[in-house]
């Protein structure tokens, strides 16, 4: 936009898509673009890195070698679309910042790493005052989506979607012929379902980590013997690239030791921060994630180092008995862990709901459960289900209300409360399975503790409460340092 390369003005490049950024995701991105027959122009801080991916790769496709900011916006048909693959944070706005000077009205920047919504929401309003359109897109699937087929969720302008979309769509994976790519609404629409996409592939990952642990402490289990339950698991209800993944992971022998990989990696879980976000933002709209929060905080609480040298081997108290049935006890997990994701998952839609309403967004439940269905990580069959009740019903306040999730917790409540009870008896922590089940509980129980907390908070500070026999917007508050009678607030 300013006068620092004239010559990119004059120029209209034969290049539909620009990569910015060329770390292996970029890169892999790239090369699926080229792959669906698009001229690529790339770029990257250092040219090593574009060197690189063309003496290793330019025969999957036409692409564009360009040095400078200014020959990359010069390679660019118009309107020019640049996909933007650098670290969140200051790196991606200084490379949203050089696009901008070079780049023309109406041109389109997308942001496709996991940058935090609110930094999106920032970046499109000041493209927007300069004339350009700015994407937020979630890319989700690791490296492997990226070559293969992702799921995107972007965000940004409409308008941009028009021009953008079709590409997008091509390159994103496909399930049933349907691309797992749509536009989720304005600003940062896109990045924020992605960041809750991540926060129940926090929450999916605890749980199956529980479950695991289960079939281990509970039951005596080898990683291989639990490899063979989730592989089998992975043919029903549960069937998920996670689950799947699980498997193969507990079935790696490690090659120095012999022994199963995962009985010699370090038990401390580490995080990028899209989940702490999730929970941060969750706090703020007053969404109860609490399968989510749980997971970051088993996440921080596995990487307590010293509190955990400090308290291995304390007392447990009197333990119970390991189940005496494998095969019993296997299906009650299976169940509880189907339960229990199913909470997450229905916590996490709350909370895009819930973000969608406090930014304008009109987010569509449904079209996640589609897009979300092929090429992340957290794809799953019952995600399906998931598309059919927003179907059935765009407005549903909770997924466990909708006629088939109500029946699998109702097969599965059993299972779930036996677990619970059995982890506990054992000593087994299990804060996914047994917060879940806390929290379906607390939702179906009709008069919770909470007028108790509202009583205390009128005591000590006046805070007033609602009367269940009055209008609910109606506020009282009893005198406790006087004659303990009630006046209307
Ligand atoms: C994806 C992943 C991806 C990344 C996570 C890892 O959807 O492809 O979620 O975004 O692997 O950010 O997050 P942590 O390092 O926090 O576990």
């Amino acid at each position: 936009m300013s006068s620092a390369a004239p010559e990119s003005k004059a120029t209209d490049g034969t290049a539909q898509i620009g990569v910015t950024g060329l770390a292996v995701m970029g890169s892999n991105i790239a090369r699926n673009f080229a792959r669906h027959g698009y001229t690529v122009a790339l770029h990257n801080r250092s040219i090593a890195k574009t060197d690189a991916l063309l003496n290793e790769h330019g025969s999957d496709g036409e692409f564009v070698r360009t040095e400078t900011m200014a020959e990359f916006a010069a390679a660019l048909q118009r309107p020019r679309r640049a996909l933007i693959m650098v670290k969140a944070g200051a790196p991606t706005d200084a490379v949203i910042e050089e696009l901008a000077e070079v780049f023309e009205d109406g041109d389109i920047i997308i942001d496709g790493g996991n940058a935090l919504y609110t930094d999106t929401i920032r970046r499109e309003k000041a493209m927007a005052e300069r004339g350009l359109h700015f994407v937020g897109a979630g890319i989700s699937g690791g490296e492997e989506g990226a070559l293969n087929g992702p799921s995107i969720m972007p965000g940004g302008p409409a308008e941009s979607y028009k021009s953008l979309g079709p590409l997008l769509e091509e390159i994103s994976a496909h399930v049933d012929g349907v691309p797992c790519c749509t536009h989720i609404g304005p600003d940062g629409a896109g990045h924020f379902v992605k960041m809750v996409h991540n926060g129940i592939e926090y929450s999916d990952m605890q749980l199956i980590g529980e479950a695991y642990q289960l079939l281990r402490d509970g039951l005596g289990m080898s990683a291989g013997e639990i490899a063979e339950v989730f592989t089998e698991w992975n043919t029903g209800d549960l069937d998920s690239f996670l689950v799947e993944i699980t498997a193969e992971v507990l079935q790696q022998t490690d090659a120095k030791t012999g022994r199963p990989l995962v009985d010699v990696i370090l038990d401390e879980a580490e995080q990028k921060g899209t989940g702490r976000w999730t929970v941060k933002s969750a706090l703020d709209l007053g969404v109860p994630v609490t399968g989510i929060a749980e997971a970051v905080f088993a996440r921080a609480l596995s990487g307590s180092v010293p509190q955990r040298k400090a308290t291995t081997g304390l007392a447990s108290g009197e333990l119970g008995e390991r189940p005496a049935d494998r095969d019993t006890f296997t299906e009650d997990v299976r169940r509880a862990l189907y339960a229990s994701k199913i909470i997450a998952y229905a916590q996490g839609f709350n909370q895009i709901q819930a973000g969608s309403a406090e930014y304008g967004w009109n987010v569509t439940p449904g079209d996640l459960a589609t897009i979300w269905r092929g090429g992340c990580i957290i794809r799953a069959k019952f995600l399906n289900r998931i598309k059919d009740a927003f179907d059935e019903d765009p407005d549903l306040p909770t997924l466990i209300v909708a006629p088939y999730f109500r029946s699998a917790i109702e097969e599965s409540i059993d299972s779930w409360r036996r677990v619970v009870v059995t982890a506990t008896r054992l000593g087994i922590p299990i804060p996914g399975f047994s917060s879940a089940l806390s929290y379906f509980d607390a939702l179906r129980t009709e008069r919770l503790p909470a007028a108790l907390t509202q009583g205390l908070r009128d005591f000590f500070g006046a805070h007033t409460y609602g009367r269940i026999d009055a209008d609910p917007a109606a506020r009282f508050h009893t005198l406790w340092s006087g004659d303990h009678s009630e006046v209307e607030a």
